[in-house]
């Protein structure tokens, strides 16, 4: 008797949902792997489901990261999905060079004026500018300064000739905040406003993204901000920012831009998606209230834009995020408090928790949000995210060479990242013999495919390279100057 019941339970409640909801059409869907039980071969789509937004979540080193790039490329085969990933900790960078994407470096080089309208009018990009002030200053604290900041930020459009409620013309030139500043200053010069000291604050507050050095955002943009969203594969590198602050602007900035742009392309027929935003490990941007992160997951399904959040801890994540995206992955997953909150959100069982916990790189657990509700479990098991046959990667690591007091305030990057062949042509474009190449290699594969950047030239100078054809193999990786003069003295 027992028996029976039990064997019905299992056959109303099976541990999957039904093959034909994981197996969708696969010119419309993205392969991500089988699943652990039946095997079935799961490909994702979100036709029918609630939403096309994301969430992966997972410990450091689980494959989040993995997981986003294989899904990227993928949707860019099947949809032409355009991407966009501010990536916080600089872990893309690297693969989206190699995958022909563009690679915007803020704080090395390019720069973003957040006061740039991309179309947009000036009274709402002015509102956003004060948004992102309220999220990360204490501006809100400070009526009379938010004022006079709002009021100089949309005076400083109308001097540069623009109408402050009418979209703008495409390409025209605007201020940036060292306008709105010298307007502020003026206003302490002429002597007449009430509050001085709000005034000489209201200065202060902004002048710390304005600073010679720290102009990041302050400059004319080097990037068409207005194209991102259709730019292919775009990764905004936000890992040579001094700070979080400056990261978090960065993304609030995109984010109300895309929010932007979604909205004026207005409704799409298309079936999959048409611009994919990506935050990883995002997290003021991925927690606040305010952030424009939650309008996407709000509305983004009309437009055909999805958002995928990833982050090693769930609970930064936003709740009115968290639980309404369509998907989430769990990856693998440690810590109880984590789990505690994962588990009463999705509401899994105690089987599917003992298996989160024991997973390997890649393994995962999918929750979908089906438009239905339908009598079968929400949640399953992944064997593995299955990715493309990783290109081989061999890394030049140049840590070490130049010494913290030398580096100071300096970013410079730890390693440099080539593909196999594009490594091998290099060799033999600087002459050194198949026979030198391949020690080159077979050493660096003993040490996982590294190599320490002295261990290299040293290699290179015993296969009879000259020293001026080594530091332009150097130069020509990228490497910064400084840390070539040490390594050749
Ligand atoms: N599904 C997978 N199959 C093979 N290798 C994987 C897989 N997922 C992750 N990896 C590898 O594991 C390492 C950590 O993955 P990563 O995505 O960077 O983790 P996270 O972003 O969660 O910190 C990387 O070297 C990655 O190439
Ligand atoms: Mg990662």
């Amino acid at each position: 008797m027992s028996n029976e019941i039990a064997k019905r339970a299992f056959l109303s409640r099976p541990p999957e949902p039904p093959a034909n909801m994981l197996m969708n059409d696969p010119l419309q869907a993205i392969y991500i792997g089988s699943t652990k039980i039946f095997e079935v071969p799961f490909s994702w789509s979100f036709s029918n489901l609630t939403n096309p937004h994301i969430a992966v979540v997972g410990i450091t080193g689980s494959g989040k990261s993995y997981f986003v790039k294989t899904l990227l490329v993928r949707a860019s085969y099947i949809w032409n999905s355009n991407a966009i990933i501010v990536d916080f900790a600089g872990e893309y960078k690297n693969w989206v060079k190699q995958s022909g994407g563009i690679v915007v470096a803020l704080g090395k080089g390019d720069y973003i004026n957040i006061m740039d309208l991309s179309g947009m009018k000036p009274i709402d990009r002015t509102k956003q500018i004060v948004s992102s002030l309220e999220i990360l200053t204490d501006i809100s604290s400070f009526p009379e300064q938010r004022r006079i900041t709002e009021e100089a930020i949309e005076q400083s459009y109308v001097n540069y000739g623009f109408v402050p409620s009418e979209r703008p013309q495409m390409g025209k030139e605007g201020p940036t905040l060292k306008d709105v500043i010298a307007l502020l200053q003026e206003k302490v010069q002429e002597g007449t406003y009430e509050y001085p000291a709000e005034l000489e604050n209201a200065i202060y507050r902004l002048r710390q993204f304005a600073r010679e050095g720290e102009d990041f955002f302050a400059r004319k943009s080097t990037v068409d901000i207005g194209k991102l969203a259709n730019s292919g594969l775009v990764a905004l590198d936000l890992s040579a920012l001094p700070d979080e602050r400056f990261r978090a602007l960065a993304a609030l900035f995109i984010l109300q831009t895309m929010k932007e742009i979604m909205r004026s392309e207005g409704w799409s027929e298309l079936k999959g998606l048409k611009t994919i935003v990506v935050l990883d490990e995002a997290w003021k941007v991925a927690s606040d209230d305010r952030s424009e992160a939650i309008t996407i997951v709000r509305e983004g399904r009309k437009y055909q834009f999805g958002l995928i959040v990833a982050s090693q801890n769930p609970t930064d994540v936003n709740e009115a995020i968290f639980s309404n995206v369509g998907t989430t992955f769990i990856l693998r997953i440690k810590f109880e408090k984590f789990m505690n909150y994962l588990q009463s959100s999705l509401n899994f069982s105690p089987f599917i928790r003992t298996e989160i916990s024991k997973f390997g790189v890649g393994q995962a657990a999918v929750d979908m949000a089906f438009q239905t509700s339908l009598r079968f479990p929400e949640i399953f098991l992944l064997e593995k995210v299955y990715g493309e046959e990783p290109l081989s990667i061999y890394t030049i690591d140049v840590t070490g060479v130049l010494t913290e007091s030398e580096l100071g305030s300096q970013v410079v990057d730890k390693e440099y990242q080539m593909e196999k062949e594009e490594l091998r042509n290099k060799l033999v474009e600087y002459n050194l013999t198949a026979e030198e190449i391949e020690k080159v290699f077979s050493s660096m594969e003993q040490n996982g495919r590294r190599m320490k950047v002295d261990t290299l030239v040293r290699m290179l100078k015993e296969g009879g390279i000259s020293v001026s054809n080594i530091v332009m193999f150097l130069k020509n990786m990228g490497v910064e100057d400084q840390v070539i003069t040490r390594i050749m003295a």
